[in-house]
């Protein structure tokens, strides 16, 4: 019986997917391990942050044109957002909408999904909210009778998948609901690279609790060992893909523990977590051409520094 004592426990999908990046030969650790409670609550400051513009962008373009967003998707529309709700921008957005049919935001987290829906009937009571727990980046089906959707993803989340993946998930949402929807994508545009590096290594240290913040959840959940006082945040923008790429950069040389199975860091040695890509607006209308998507409008700052693609169903 000592035999089995040595059996490894089986992996959880977590783990899984931990130890397959840091096999590789540039590390990674998955991003979709950011928002933990704590990690949920530092991307909230971060928004705030001087450095960081793309939220404020954001919202002061949707508070310059959503009269006229809203007079073009017309009366009676269904709401759907990827992603459980993204604060302010969505609440201005419902808003502005004419009668909306209802609202049907997706989440993978329930908890946080029902917690939202539930703080949002109370500002909007009138509001039909269908909450819907699922993967958004898997197959999905949307609640009987949302038809023609106007989607809604701001943030811009998309630049945070890799470009092949970008355009698989569009591919996607132009099907849910049947097709023949609508999108409304808010993605950050390319820009200065001192502008660029600066939102992601603000002066006050919060995108590097951030970042970190990270390895906490994962020795929590994954049952890592990550000593975080070894590893430092870097952002830096990478020209060769278009993207600011995050990573955690181990201070010595160190051994690190996931499930048992141990992984070797040299120093200075860098695990990437994260991928921001940057599109200009003619790539974004050729990212959505390539995935069933035709562009309606784009609005914007008086910098061009983000954009708010509305692209309708070929
Ligand atoms: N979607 C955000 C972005 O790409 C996410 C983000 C902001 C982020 N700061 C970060 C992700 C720092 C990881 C680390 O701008």
């Amino acid at each position: 019986m000592t035999a089995a004592k040595h059996q490894p426990l089986p992996l959880t999908p977590m783990q899984t997917e931990v130890l397959g990046g840091l096999s590789r030969g540039d590390k990674h650790l998955p991003s979709k391990y950011f928002y933990d409670a704590a990690g949920a609550r530092l991307f909230e400051r971060i928004c705030e942050l001087p450095e960081y513009y793309p939220t404020r962008t954001e919202l002061a373009i949707l508070r310059t044109h959503l009269p006229t967003i809203s007079k073009q998707l017309g009366p009676m529309r269904w709401l759907v957002e990827p992603g459980s709700g993204s604060g302010l921008k969505t609440r201005l957005l419902l808003e502005a909408l004419d009668q909306p049919a209802g609202y049907v935001p997706i989440d993978i987290s329930d908890a946080q999904l029902k917690a939202y829906a539930q703080d949002l009937r109370q500002g909007f009571p009138h509001l039909n909210v269908r909450p819907l727990s699922a993967d958004f980046t898997a197959d999905l089906q949307l609640p009987e009778g949302v038809k023609k959707p106007v989607i809604w993803f701001p943030g811009s989340t998309l630049g945070n998948f890799r470009p092949a993946d970008a355009q698989a998930f569009l591919r996607r949402l132009s099907r849910w609901g049947g097709g023949a929807g609508e999108l409304l994508l808010g993605v950050d545009l390319v820009k200065p690279v001192e502008v660029l590096e600066a939102a992601y290594n603000d002066t006050a240290g919060v995108t590097a609790r951030f970042n970190l913040n990270l390895l906490r959840h994962l020795n929590h959940a994954a049952g890592c060992d990550f000593d975080l006082s070894q590893f430092r945040h870097e952002a830096r923008w990478n020209p060769q893909i278009g993207a600011i790429q995050m990573f955690l950069i181990s201070l010595g040389e160190q051994t690190v523990h996931v499930a048992g199975h141990a992984f070797a860091l040299a120093s200075q040695e860098a695990i990437c977590t994260e991928y921001s890509h940057k599109y200009t607006p003619t790539q974004v209308e050729q990212l959505a051409h390539a995935s069933g998507w035709s562009l309606r409008n784009m609005y914007s700052d008086p910098k061009n520094w983000f954009g708010v693609f509305h692209l309708e169903c070929i």
